[in-house]
């Protein structure tokens, strides 16, 4: 290929990926499926390591791979970036704009226009671009004098490179805005720093801060960043009379631009979008601290101009602020609708974001521990929505020594049964416990346990209720009257439900067993289980040891099994079951049609997920692997099904359907 050709191709192939990035990073609404994205990216990147002169810093594939630097060189902006009045209630906001009509010599009566849009709790950046190009991008530092940061910009997806080739594109450009992290992605990114052992953020602000000013880009490169523009320095070569108009043309350009924003008449407009937002605050990705009302007219502007710190055409109308600082002065012990225990710290009373706050959530004990909390410290809380507030962190700083531990509870303090520890959680071992009783039914009943078709949650929450399943042997004593005094209930759907309940009284052990709701005993470890013990009875005897030396059963699983048949409430539950009629299919060991098997899946299964296919399959004592072999035993072929289907069929290795798999397993 002639230079000129590849010139011709890799400007057009980066055209299209710009525009591609733009559709899916801006827009979120992508018009190709990633593979093709990638096949444009893959044959870009082939065309500039074939001709790497024509390589140019703003091609997309360019975005990583800068080296690391010794220190950030700093930025002189050429307009300051100047912060901003604040405002903290509906008065100072009112106050602001008959301020504003007193310097313009407006009347009270009149109406100033104004914009108003989010104000995003970031870090703000400015991006420069030169004859549509990006050239540099800066932090805010102290206004006057910011951080290099290029390189960490350029990886940040919704920074084009280039701008969107419409009708004009300014000489040069400067874009400023926000960088901020979605708070799904920082506490994503949290737990990722936590499992490698390292510091978490305190804030989706800090994360986005701290994962900008990384002298290492690559580091920034793995952060989720993304910025969002909400206004202009310096502009050449273009013009435009108001913000709103300023804005729209960023929109244009392929920025992702403050949205919701407003243009409003008079500041009673301002105020209502004001109150929508602080009520909505919690649907939006970003964290909101407020609203930036802005005047609209950049003629205004001028006349209006600024102090030293701050323009006098713009005000930051703050939300309420969630977070305060209080005691602990006792803690309590939750117990969830699944039976999870959680500790909730007792506060001296405070007043955070419009509600007096007495309790905080500690999540768990995992937390506690990572908090290092104890009764008697100071603590920063947050209140976020509707969600119960929870404590973020101790001020150390204020312990005086007589601090009290928070210890993990050793009993369920709704019922008295003991508590096992489940992952991060501690649970309740008890199947009858009323805090969870609702669950345990609908656990009970469900599809994959004891499949009780027609009681579902609200049957459940109904018999509860209303006193008349108390434990969850009850289920197989319930009469046609006391389903018939339930409101939904007609003579029909209640002898169904009868008649299910019925049906259900020949499970196999392991689904008995998962029925059971046994802390750390998920449906892949009840098949293990039944396999290797065989009857209910075994189970109930077993010894930790032997429970410890199953291959698949780790300590957690045995120690709830233990627990389990040491809470006499549940030996008695299950009793009263069998002497309903309830019989156990047993199933011997080793009876497993797929024990020692290697299975292979290949297309879409229609009633459950790989995940779960592959705990029924090592459940029943056999292998899933990824690809067929001469080794492989049996393909389970589904919905769509790929190149390995065909690979079985020249293997001559046996193939099945969904409907056959789950007749093998013992789920049809
Ligand atoms: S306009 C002269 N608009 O808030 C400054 N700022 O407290 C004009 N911010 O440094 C700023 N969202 O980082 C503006 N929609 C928005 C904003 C916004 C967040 C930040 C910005 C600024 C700080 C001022």
């Amino acid at each position: 290929m002639k230079l000129e050709e590849a010139e011709r191709l890799i400007e057009k192939l980066r055209e299209e990926i710009n525009y591609h990035n733009y559709r899916y990073y801006v827009l979120n609404a992508p018009v190709i499926s990633d593979e093709e994205y990638d096949g444009l990216m893959r044959r870009l990147m082939e065309l500039e390591g074939q001709f790497p002169e024509l390589i140019t810093p703003d091609s997309p594939t360019q975005r990583v791979g800068a080296p690391p630097r010794e220190g950030f060189a700093t930025v002189t902006h050429s307009i300051p970036m100047l912060s901003l009045q604040d405002a903290r209630n509906e008065e100072e906001i009112r106050e602001f704009d008959a301020r504003t009509k007193r310097f313009l010599g407006l009347n009270q009566g009149d109406l100033i226009e104004y914009v108003a849009e989010p104000k995003f709790d970031g870090l703000s950046c400015e991006v420069a671009y030169r004859n549509g190009r990006f050239s540099l991008a800066s932090t805010r530092g102290d206004g006057v004098v910011g951080e290099d940061v290029t390189p960490n910009v350029k990886t940040i997806r919704t920074v084009p490179m280039r701008l969107l080739n419409g009708k004009d594109i300014p000489s040069y450009l400067e874009v400023r805005g926000e960088v901020l992290m979605r708070r799904a992605d920082f506490e994503r990114l949290n737990r990722d720093l936590l499992r490698r052992g390292e510091k978490p953020f305190a804030n989706p602000r800090n994360a986005a801060a701290g994962s900008l000013r990384q002298l290492d880009p690559n580091i920034t490169a793995q952060r989720p960043l993304d910025f969002v523009a909400w206004g202009v320095g310096i502009v050449e070569g273009m013009e435009f009379k108001s913000h709103w108009k300023g804005l729209s043309v960023l929109e244009e350009l392929g920025f992702k631009v403050s949205q919701p924003r407003r243009q409003c008449h008079g500041i009673e407009e301002v105020l209502a979008f004001y109150r929508t937002l602080e009520r909505e605050r919690d649907d939006f990705q970003y964290e909101l601290d407020g609203v930036v009302i802005k005047v609209n007219s950049l003629e205004l502007w001028e006349k209006l101009g600024t102090t030293a710190r701050s323009p006098r055409w713009a005000l930051a109308a703050k939300f309420k602020p969630r977070q305060k600082t209080t005691r602990i002065v006792d803690v309590s012990y939750n117990v969830g609708r699944t039976g999870t225990i959680t500790p909730v710290a007792i506060l001296e009373p405070v007043e955070v974001g419009g509600v007096t706050v007495s309790r905080a959530s500690l999540h768990n004990f995992d937390e506690v521990e990572r908090l290092d909390v104890r009764i008697g410290d100071t603590v920063l809380i947050q209140r976020a929505g509707d969600v119960i507030p929870e404590v973020v962190m101790v001020i150390k700083d204020k312990r005086t020594g007589r601090e009290k531990g928070i210890s993990s509870p050793e009993r369920c303090p709704v019922c008295g049964a003991q508590a096992v520890k489940e992952g991060a959680y501690y649970k309740c071992v008890n199947v009858s416990c009323p805090a969870k009783l609702v669950q345990a039914i609908k656990h009970f009943a469900s599809r994959r346990a004891m499949d009780i078709e027609g009681l579902g949650g609200k049957t459940a929450e109904l018999l509860v209720e209303r006193g008349i399943v108390r434990d969850l042997a009850q289920i197989y004593y319930l009469t046609l009257e006391e389903l018939l005094s339930l409101p939904g209930f007609a003579m029909k759907s209640a002898q169904n439900l009868l008649e299910a309940i019925e049906r259900s009284k020949r499970p196999t052990l392991a689904r008995f067993i998962y029925a059971m709701g046994i802390p750390n005993v998920g449906e892949y470890n009840a098949q293990v289980l039944a396999r290797y013990l065989g009857t209910w009875k075994r189970l109930e005897e077993v010894s930790l040891e032997e429970l410890m030396a199953i291959r698949g059963i780790g300590p957690e699983t045995a120690r709830g099994v233990i627990s389990f048949f040491q809470e006499k409430r549940n030996r008695n539950t299950v009793e009263r079951m069998f002497k309903s009629g309830l019989i156990i299919q047993e199933e011997r060991r080793g009876e497993s049609p797929l024990l020692d098997k290697t299975v292979v899946f290949t297309g879409a299964l229609s009633s459950m997920s790989r995940d779960e296919a592959k705990a029924l399959v090592e459940g029943l004592g056999g292998t899933v692997s990824n690809s067929v072999s001469r080794k492989t035993d049996l393909v389970v072929v589904g919905e769509n099904p790929g190149s390995k289907y065909q690979r079985a069929q020249q293997l001559g290795i046996k193939t099945i359907d969904e409907g056959e798999f789950l007749r093998l397993v013992g789920k049809a």
